[in-house]
């Protein structure tokens, strides 16, 4: 006999994304007349920039060479991509690290997600609410959630803290002790930031709790406001209680190229049962070179030339499209009448639904009379219930498109 993971069958309905193109995919088919808008999940649509390119195609010339033939490449990255992100990502923003604290990986969704390998299984987990979903499912999946309560749209043995208007899209502090924090600033799904003292605050409970907080920074290029930490290492003792996720996906494009990394300082500690401090570092590395097999050596081409001066002024043009994108969505959406959060530090504008809606009445309203597909708030989580997400990573067209269908749309 063989058994299965029971977890996963506590996970509640499909991959969140996942659903909403199953629906849209409907829709499409029932309608197929409709120019449908596509503005749900934060995927890029500009290309990929000329300097990552060109590095592409060399790399690709120099495999087909005996001299530059490439086989399995370093589990946690090639040097010169790891002593790109040291030198241009973090020294610059006064933020020392080792090689060795790099890892560079295919992606910071499979990152998030299979970091819960080197926790207990009985470690309590805080997660924000609204969240990316992936950061819940993953510790569903592992086993670290108890029962789903259907009416409070919560799990048992999972600590909620609220981001929502009412607290400024600032989560308190748990009340209670907690072993694992989620945070992700700029905020996925409600695109709103955190300042460094609030920021300073989480690692001062991490240190006092000997928790580790895991920081997802994948939105970080899209800040345009001073005082606003690109990076959590940026804060005084964050590098003794904080892992961090990096993206090459909305910096540069590359959702479908894949490449990210994860800063592990060797001064992040874990602990075993009789109370030895073991470094994460440590266990992150053995795990990797156990279950993966390095990013290709292509990609980590482009990705080292995202950080060259060509490469830098080419992702900048790209973000500042997004940005104007954003600007578009939060002003028309205003001007429409909605209340509208985020969209000046990140890609995602979060704005309410219309009284007495919910999410996703408010989804398929939108769908069905405007041809608009966004990201109901209420499937990252029971907080986001009211709330509704849109992305700036659409093209200038169909955004400025869709801001026009909602500002005509006289049925709201
Ligand atoms: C999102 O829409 O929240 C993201 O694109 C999903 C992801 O990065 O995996």
């Amino acid at each position: 006999m063989s058994y299965i993971n029971e977890n996963f069958l506590n996970l509640q309905q499909s991959y969140l994304f996942a659903n909403i193109a199953k629906k849209v995919a409907k829709y499409s088919e029932e309608h197929p007349d409709k120019k449908i808008i596509k503005l749900g999940i934060g995927d890029v649509t500009r290309p990929i920039v000329p300097a990552c390119v060109e590095a592409m195609h060399k790399a690709v010339d120099e495999i087909g060479t005996q001299e530059g033939f490439k086989g399995y490449g370093p589990e946690q990255g090639y040097e010169f991509l790891r002593k790109a992100i040291v030198e241009k990502d973090y020294k610059k923003r006064g933020v020392d690290l080792e090689l060795d604290e790099i890892f560079v990986s295919d992606g910071a969704k499979c990152d998030c997600g299979n970091i819960v390998d080197i926790f207990a299984q009985d470690n309590k987990v805080a997660i924000t609410d609204p969240v990316y979903p992936v950061y819940l499912d993953t510790n569903v999946m592992s086993g670290r959630s108890g029962e789903y309560n259907q009416n409070t749209g919560t799990y048992e043995n999972i600590v909620y803290l609220p981001v929502t208007a009412e607290n400024n899209f600032m989560p308190e502090l748990p009340k209670e002790k907690v072993d694992m924090i989620y945070l992700c600033f700029p905020n996925n799904p409600t695109g709103t930031v955190l300042p460094k003292e609030e920021l300073k605050k989480w690692i001062d409970y991490a240190k006092q709790n000997n928790s580790i907080i895991l920081y997802d920074a994948a939105y970080e290029a899209f800040i345009t406001e001073d005082d606003i930490p690109h990076s959590i290492y940026e804060i005084e003792g964050a590098k003794e209680v904080a892992i961090e996720f990096k993206s090459f996906s909305k910096t540069a494009g590359f959702t479908g190229v894949r490449c990210a990394y994860v800063v592990i300082p060797k001064e992040v500690k874990g602990y075993t049962k009789d109370g030895k401090a073991i470094d994460l570092n440590q266990l992150w590395n053995r795990r990797t070179c156990t279950k993966f097999n390095g990013t290709s050596y292509i990609v980590q081409r482009a990705a080292e030339a995202t950080f060259t001066e060509e490469g830098q002024r080419q992702i900048e043009e790209n973000i500042n499209y997004y940005r104007e994108n954003a600007k578009i969505i939060k002003e028309g959406l205003e001007e429409a009448g909605f209340t509208v959060y985020g969209g000046v530090n990140s890609p995602y504008i979060w704005l309410k639904v219309p009284e007495g809606m919910t999410s996703w009445e408010f989804f398929d309203k939108l769908l069905e009379e405007v041809n608009i597909v966004g990201t109901p708030g209420s499937g990252f989580g029971p907080h986001g219930e009211g709330y509704f997400r849109l992305t700036a990573f659409g093209t200038r067209e169909n955004t400025q498109e869709a801001i026009e269908r909602i500002k005509n749309w006289k049925n709201i």
